[in-house]
């Protein structure tokens, strides 16, 4: 039974380190996890992700921006993503399809409408069972990339409106969709943040169990009718 996990949230959020926790303890268990992330993933989705972070590329347009960050998920998914769930994996990935209506949508002011048929395009419909939301201001999540040392991409140096419209926009998508969304704190401390995921993930993982045992027990009488 596959179960897809998305982890989400602005620049500078400490997601990165937290699922890679989480995959390590998910794997310590014993399951068979999968851990990717957006844009990227594959040969060629990791190529197309150059492309978008190059900081020469300032004159990239919002709508091919968004044919980008949609053609490297189109092959995350057929190539990795769909055939792990198939294999009843678990797969968690840093960023997908809310990253494009968070930063394209909400942040570059373009349809949701059409963000959302063609990321359903993309990914053929596909959408995670789980997203965590790690949450931050837009100011507190760039300084601290400013003071991380990480990679300052062309993302990053779009301005701070636009970065709290992102910020903003997650909020609404998170509230629209209560069930499969969880708002974490990511002001708290590393450990405290990574004991909450895993409470959280192990909660769900054992109710998709316990719905799919009952779901087995079901159809063996009707299967016999
Ligand atoms: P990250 O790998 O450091 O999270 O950077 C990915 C950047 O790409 C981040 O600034 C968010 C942005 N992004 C979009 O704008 N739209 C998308 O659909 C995705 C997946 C990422």
């Amino acid at each position: 039974m596959g179960f897809f996990i998305t982890f989400e949230g602005p620049d500078g959020s400490g997601k990165s380190t937290q699922i890679a926790l989480l995959a390590e303890h998910l794997a310590g268990q014993g399951l068979a996890v999968r851990l990717t992330r957006e844009p990227g993933g594959t040969p060629i989705s990791e190529q197309v992700r150059a492309l978008l972070h190059d900081l020469r590329n300032r004159e990239m347009s919002p709508r091919a921006e968004i044919l980008l960050y949609s053609a490297a998920r189109a092959q995350l998914v057929s190539q990795i993503i769909r055939p792990h769930l198939a294999a009843g994996g678990l797969v968690l990935s840093d960023r997908y399809a809310d990253s494009t209506l968070a930063y394209q949508g909400f942040g570059h002011g373009l349809d949701l409408d059409i963000l959302r048929l063609i990321t359903a395009f993309a990914t053929d419909h596909l959408r995670p069972d789980l997203t965590l939301l790690l949450d931050l201001e837009a100011q507190t999540g760039l300084r601290r990339r400013q003071q991380g040392g990480v990679e300052w991409n062309r993302l990053d140096a779009y301005d701070l409106a636009f970065h709290q419209r992102v910020r903003a926009g997650y909020l609404e998508l998170a509230a629209a969709e209560p069930e499969r969304w969880v708002v974490l704190d990511a002001t708290l401390d590393r450990d405290t943040l990574q004991a909450a995921v895993r409470r959280l993930v192990a909660e769900r993982l054992e109710a998709r169990s316990q719905k799919s045992e009952a779901g087995s027990r079901v159809s063996t009488p009707l299967s016999e009718l």
